[in-house]
């Protein structure tokens, strides 16, 4: 029987690919408000600001690569079943091989209805500009498909269950601040946590005992993990 690891990952596993961070200096959301280009008030007030923002950012997508931490989770699907819990909206999880990611925030590879988020979902081409007028297939304006502040978080009861039947549970690049993700860490029934962030979370000591600190880049906290779980 193959132990099940579940991972949960935030900015900091594709920090060393060139994604920026949301919190760390110099972060994301640097120049932009966050309520004005990540939020459904801000796509109210301003759908236009909110689109332009999101085609730069899927455009970025185009010029990045999977880490080798990305590679490090995907190889551990040799020994263990593993499930990828991510915060992040790239595809670098499983462009790094992992088959078996659940995003909470949404992906910038796909659009969707503004009327129903979850109907008419597609995969649209990093390339390709998203703009005011452009129509989902139930006719309303075509937005990205990110759970923005203010929005539900659809695939969060998902991603509780899977933290709660995981075996080995192992944190990864988030500075744990936005809810309802960051709660996830007190579902962890897990004999073996992990935390891998070079600067470790304040929520660190609320996750209960057996908790192992590897203070480092993702890359790195991911080959001594490797070490540790790869062993006959
Ligand atoms: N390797 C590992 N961790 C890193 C690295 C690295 N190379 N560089 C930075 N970090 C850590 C930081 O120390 C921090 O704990 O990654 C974390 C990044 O935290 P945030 O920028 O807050 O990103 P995240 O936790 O993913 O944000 C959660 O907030 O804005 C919303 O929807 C957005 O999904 C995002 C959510």
């Amino acid at each position: 029987m193959r132990k099940k690891i579940v991972f949960l990952t935030g900015a900091g596993v594709s920090a060393e690919s060139g994604v920026p961070t949301f919190r760390d200096s110099g972060g994301l959301w640097e120049g932009y408000n966050v309520e004005d280009v990540a939020s459904i008030e801000g796509w109210y007030r301003n759908p236009k600001l909110m689109l332009d923002f999101y085609t730069d950012r899927r455009r970025a997508m185009m010029s990045v690569e999977p880490n080798a931490a990305h590679r490090a989770i995907a190889k551990l699907e040799e020994k263990y079943d593993v499930v990828v819990v991510t915060q992040n909206v790239d595809d670098l999880h499983e462009r790094g091989g992992s088959t078996n990611v659940i995003h909470l925030h949404g992906e910038l590879a796909k659009v969707c209805s503004s009327r129903d988020k979850e109907t008419c979902i597609k995969v649209l081409p990093y390339e390709i500009p998203l703009k005011m007028g452009d129509k989902a297939d139930d006719g309303s304006q075509l937005r990205p498909y990110i759970v923005w502040f203010g929005e539900a978080v659809p695939n969060i009861q998902r991603a509780l269950e899977e933290v709660a039947s995981a075996d080995i549970f192992v944190v990864v690049g988030t500075s744990m601040q936005v809810q309802p993700a960051a709660s996830l860490i007190f579902a962890s029934r897990a004999e073996q946590n992990y935390i891998i962030d070079p600067n470790t979370p304040r929520e660190v000591g609320r996750l209960g005992v057996n908790i192992r600190v590897i203070q480092k880049k993702a890359t790195e906290g991911m080959a001594e993990l490797l070490e540790i779980l790869m062993q006959p």
